[in-house]
């Protein structure tokens, strides 16, 4: 009889690409991955310890755990991802119902731990192995939709202030592009028409044999049957000449990208360690529009970070009006155990609090701008699954928004001409042309 995972994924887009990934690991013993706890064999929780909410998540989480644990002595429960990282052995230490903790870098060993973890040895593993962790997965399992993602590069050596991924993901490594573009053609032979290609810091991609972001973009962008590519997240000082001009002439690289710049003001730019100035962020987005004149921006934000005044965050709001971003996420200064950021002095909650609203009423703002200048234009949309009502079909638009479609015979995987209709707080519609 085949065993039952459940694996619940925190964070971002690359966690949950390795929640699948860990799925892949337990398949070869018998595991099939399940969607409700309660008939799980094992549970994984798959953490994000991005900000302090997010951390605070794995513990409540592992709290409403307790109970099944009880009824099911037998059930097994690992903690993996960024907070297995951080604090594995303090969770270890507090948190007896845990039965195994792995860190992002180490879960290809996952099958060995759950051994050790039924005979109640409680592993900890926690290294940054010098392999490529890709090389010790197994093939993708999972059938996989229109729209996949693809790990190019993890970690981080950037070291802004506020932020725990340098500790977490380990420095910067890249896959060989012969790897990654293997992995492509594999999945566009499985039904794939677009690729987002994924790194914490992914235009600093340079294979060990030198191969760019940009080479590896155009390489991509040979592959038959490959309709889109996207690449996320960037940091502004990364994006190199050829990186641009591939914006600019490769037509399969969608006009759509997140660039984040957290601040609008150089004071806080600088104590946040993030080596642009607000002068240097603007001039790579110019030299993005001028390479893609349709490119919609997107970014993060930080409202509340330590010594912010009002008058750079004036600036922020001023660099928001700027740029025009499509869309952003904003999110409240959360100090980090280990950060250098995390001694300093924090603003009232009060006081970050109503940035955070005046931000996000802001960012708002100009994506409701964005999206109803999409009214009356045509645009590609690659359906990704069934809509809210029947006959509605929804997929991603080629500047990543959310577009509804309605009639007879659309398919997942269909990539159609539409012509946007009207824009919703989130999302589009439109009607098929032709
Ligand atoms: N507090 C608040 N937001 C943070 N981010 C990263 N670290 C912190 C922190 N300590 C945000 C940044 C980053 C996004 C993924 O999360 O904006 O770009
Ligand atoms: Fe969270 Fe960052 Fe880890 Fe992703 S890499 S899970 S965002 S801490």
């Amino acid at each position: 009889m085949s065993k039952k995972v459940f694996v619940k994924s925190y964070g971002c887009q690359m966690n949950v690409l390795d929640a699948e990934r860990m799925v892949d690991t337990l398949v070869p013993k018998g595991y099939v991955a399940t969607g409700r706890a309660e008939d799980a064999d094992l549970i994984l929780l798959n953490t994000c310890h991005i900000r302090e909410k997010a951390t605070e998540k794995t513990f409540h989480e592992l709290g409403r755990l307790r109970a099944l644990k009880q009824e099911r002595p037998d059930l097994k429960i690992g903690v993996t991802g960024c907070v297995a990282q951080a604090e594995g052995a303090e969770i270890m230490r507090r948190m007896p119902l845990v039965d195994l903790v792995v860190g992002p870098q180490s879960y290809f060993r996952l099958p060995e731990l759950v051994d050790q973890a039924e005979l109640g040895l409680r592993p900890v593993d926690t290294e940054f192995p010098a392999e490529d962790k890709f090389d010790r997965l197994p093939k993708r399992h999972a059938a996989p939709g229109p729209a996949a993602f693809v790990t190019i590069q993890e970690g981080c050596d950037k070291f802004c202030a506020f932020c725990v991924v340098p500790y977490t993901r380990g420095n910067e490594v890249s896959r060989l592009a012969s790897k990654v573009r293997a992995e492509v053609e594999d999945l566009v032979e499985r039904g794939v028409r677009e690729v987002t290609l994924l790194g914490q810091n992914v235009n600093a991609y340079r294979d060990g044999a030198g191969v760019t972001l940009a080479a590896l973009i155009r390489d991509l962008a040979r592959v038959d049957g490959l309709k889109r590519i996207r690449y996320t997240t960037s940091h502004p000082n990364d994006m190199d000449d050829d990186l641009i001009a591939a914006h600019g002439d490769v037509e399969k690289l969608m006009p759509q990208l997140h660039l984040p710049v957290q601040s609008g003001s150089d004071r806080v730019l600088k104590a946040m360690n993030r080596k642009h100035t607000r002068a240097d962020y603007l001039a790579v987005i110019a030299r993005l529009r001028a390479a893609r004149p349709d490119l919609v921006f997107s970014s993060d934000f930080i409202a509340g970070f330590p010594g912010e005044t009002d008058r750079d965050f004036a600036q922020t709001l001023e660099l928001i009006d700027a740029v025009g971003f499509g869309a952003a996420f904003s999110f409240k200064y959360s100090a980090r155990p280990g950060t250098p950021a995390a001694e300093r002095e924090v603003l009232p909650d009060a006081v970050a609090d109503e940035r955070l609203q005046v931000l996000q009423a802001k960012i708002a703002h100009h994506q409701y701008a964005t999206q109803a200048s999409m009214i009356g234009r045509e645009v590609n949309v690659l359906i990704e699954r069934t809509g809210r009502s029947a006959g509605q079909m929804t997929g991603k638009s080629d500047h990543l928004y959310p577009v509804a479609v309605s009639g007879p015979d659309i398919a997942i995987g269909d990539l159609l001409k539409v012509r946007i209709t009207a824009s919703h707080a989130n999302s589009l519609s439109g009607e098929i042309i032709g």
